[in-house]
């Protein structure tokens, strides 16, 4: 089920405007990545280039390769609809169907996938997300209720919910918690180191005790300035990005210096 993702030489641009450039990635399968840098680097693009989503954007395009345990995500015969199915995505807000059930919002990616679902599956995928999510025991006895009944801690995991319901290989978040309170934050966090057991993740975090906390791995991104593009300076394990980083900008950055 979890992946590895191997990027090579991978710019990304929007229009003619180069956004990130020469982005050369292995990430692990069954790891937490964090990417951290300044505002305005490049992270959620390039994050967004990892499921095909950044496309979406009119005269928004990459060039270089992204390849998911072997095969080319870019490549001819790729459904970008399908690979956004498959490689979930969780947003700085969190965004269930406002009126739709808990119940619905859970399985709203899976019946896209799957076409027809009997109500014994259906209940199963539902209890199983929700229990991945670690909200089961918070909403179990009120699935009927709206996604907006939820705070937005549990919004979140809802979310989260959503996204593991279809059993996705990789799981990419931005910024997950930086619309919650710390006590959610804390969830999502255990959370996350939780579900790296079944899934290979990309964690967007501005917050540097978030990413020492719940990452393996880190990547450090940086632009030399506002209207140049974004790369990737430094990436190791996290610990040596953030006890013994090569390169000065990464120290800087982590010490709070910029960004
Ligand atoms: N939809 C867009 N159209 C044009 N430029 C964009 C768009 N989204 C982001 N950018 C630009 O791409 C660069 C990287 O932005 P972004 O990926 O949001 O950075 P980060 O997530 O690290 O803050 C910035 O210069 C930003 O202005
Ligand atoms: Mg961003």
């Amino acid at each position: 089920m979890a992946k590895s993702i191997d990027v090579s030489d991978l710019d990304i641009y929007y229009g003619d405007f180069l956004a990130v450039e020469g982005v050369t990635i292995s990430i692990p399968a069954r790891s937490v990545t964090a990417f951290i840098g300044p505002s305005g680097c490049g992270k959620s693009t390039f994050l967004r280039s990892l499921n095909r989503m950044h496309e979406v954007i009119p005269g928004a395009r990459v060039d270089g390769k992204v390849v998911i345990d072997g095969q080319d995500l870019y490549g001819p015969d790729v459904d970008p609809v399908v690979v956004r199915r498959q490689i979930g995505m969780v947003f700085q807000r969190p965004n269930p169907f406002p009126t739709m059930s808990i119940y619905d919002n859970v399985l709203a990616g899976f019946k896209l996938n799957a076409k027809r679902i009997k109500k014994s599956d259906a209940d199963a995928v539902v209890e199983r997300s929700l229990k991945s999510a670690n909200l089961w025991n918070e909403v179990k006895d009120r699935l009927n209720r709206p996604g907006s009944s939820l705070s937005g801690g549990q919004q979140q995991r809802l979310c989260i919910a959503r996204a593991v319901a279809v059993e996705p290989q990789v799981l990419l978040m931005d910024e997950p918690c930086s619309a919650l309170d710390p006590i959610s934050t804390s969830a999502i966090e255990d959370l996350v180191h939780e579900l790296k057991e079944s899934y290979t993740i990309v964690i967007v975090t501005h917050n540097m005790q978030q990413a020492a906390r719940v990452s393996d791995d880190t990547a450090f991104f940086n632009l030399a300035s506002v209207g140049k593009p974004g790369r990737l300076i430094e990436y190791g394990t996290t610990a040596t990005i953030f006890s013994n980083p090569e390169e000065k900008a990464t120290e800087a950055y982590i010490q709070g210096r910029f960004g």
